[in-house]
């Protein structure tokens, strides 16, 4: 349990008052006689995103070799840079996540990469990983002491019933096969998420609350299975945008105990085109527009399922790979402090930056790992106590 929340907010609750042109003395009182709430131990946490090198967005292709799938996993920056946190949570996952397939020995396909594919879910078809690239992601985390959030396949089986909707239940055998060699090899996963951006009206596909919270059933039953009942990973989910109805009927649907925390996903700043994100980032009024997001979450776990924990599962700022020359550089800052701050304060249990690797957003930069501003800022907040 860390309490920094407590110490850290008011310094940053105090640019609302003073306009970012202005400058003024400032008093800062800090009572700190009263918890208001408590974050994880690992409430840092960075992701690594599927994204292949053929993604672009705005004619910029950010991604390069920041992928699960091609990623250089010897790169010593790399290792340093995990370790430091001791430990840092890192969420493997990302859009292309409900189009991954598993190379386990019944997968009955070739295991092929992500290819271009105008007519597929985000432009591309599906891709697979194979089980000797997943060995030597686990030899990283387990050499770096990451804790690590894996999010699974949520759309196999379904199919589409009309534009943007999937429907029909969830076919696990492939993800089952792919916990069950995890377990075989004593992989330390510590959360199983389920799905990527399906919730409400999704981003690319959505898919119903009610189905939702069947197939996390589920899922729940084959953890329990491959793992025994003690010492078995967290179910997560949905980790997509908030929807007050949506994740209120998954908690209901699911029902006690299933889901242990609620992942979702936040990008507040607009596009990564968009000029305005500057802006914005200095504009304390607008960033404290997520708190309504936070509080409403944080009631409809009290109300529907007191089981579970906020997460934010996903958070990069700028939509669409980040803001070139912005969303790696110290202005960025303020709007990370700023989130670690407001969704500590409505306890949230672990906050994932996009990315920790990729996009115009990595805390390490995509060709030479070398880490940016915010890699620190978050970095501090482990010794802020
Ligand atoms: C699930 O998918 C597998 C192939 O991965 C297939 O053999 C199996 O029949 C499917 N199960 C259902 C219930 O459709």
């Amino acid at each position: 349990m860390r309490l920094w929340s407590l110490f850290l907010l008011p310094l940053l609750c105090l640019p609302a008052r003073v306009r970012s042109e202005d400058y003024a003395d400032a008093t800062v009182i800090v009572r700190g006689s009263e918890t208001i709430a408590s974050t994880s131990d690992e409430f840092v946490c960075a992701t690594i995103d599927w994204w292949p090198p053929e993604k672009c967005n705005y004619d910029q292709c950010p991604w390069e070799r920041a992928s699960v799938l091609n990623l250089d996993l010897t790169n010593p920056l790399l290792a340093k840079a995990i370790q430091a946190f001791s430990p840092l949570r890192i969420r493997v996952g990302g859009s292309l996540q409900d189009q991954v397939l598993y190379g386990t020995p019944n997968l009955g396909l070739p295991c092929d990469p992500f290819t271009k594919v105008s007519s597929g879910l985000f432009g591309f078809s599906q891709g697979c990983i194979t089980l000797e690239r997943w060995d030597d992601i686990n030899d990283m985390f387990l050499k770096t002491g990451a804790v690590v959030t894996f999010g699974l396949n949520a759309l196999r089986g379904r199919q589409q019933t009309r534009k943007g909707v999937w429907g029909g239940p969830w076919n696990s055998s492939n993800a089952r096969e792919f916990i069950e060699y995890t377990v075989l090899k004593n992989y330390p996963i510590d959360s199983w998420e389920f799905g990527n951006e399906l919730s409400g009206s999704g981003v690319g596909a959505s898919v119903s609350a009610e189905q939702y919270g069947k197939d996390l059933v589920e899922l729940q039953t084959i953890i329990s299975e491959l793992y025994g009942d003690s010492n078995k990973p967290l179910v997560v989910a949905p980790g997509g945008f908030y929807d007050q109805k949506w994740f209120a009927q998954l908690l209901d649907v699911s029902g006690p105990n299933v889901l242990n925390a609620m992942t979702h996903h936040i990008y507040n700043l607009g596009a990564g085109n968009d000029p305005q994100v500057p802006n914005r980032i200095l504009n304390p009024q607008y960033l404290s527009r997520t708190s309504d997001t936070f509080r409403s979450l944080q009631l409809t776990i009290q109300r529907h399922g007191p089981w579970s924990a906020p997460w934010v599962g996903e958070s990069g700022g700028a939509y669409n790979s980040g803001s070139r020359l912005v969303s790696n550089t110290f202005l960025n800052s303020f709007w990370y402090l700023d989130q670690l701050g407001q969704s500590a304060k409505y306890d949230t249990k672990v906050y994932c930056r996009q990315t920790l690797i990729g996009g115009n957003y990595g805390l390490l930069d995509t060709e030479t790992f070398v880490p940016n501003p915010d890699y620190y800022s978050s970095w501090g907040q482990e010794f802020f106590l």
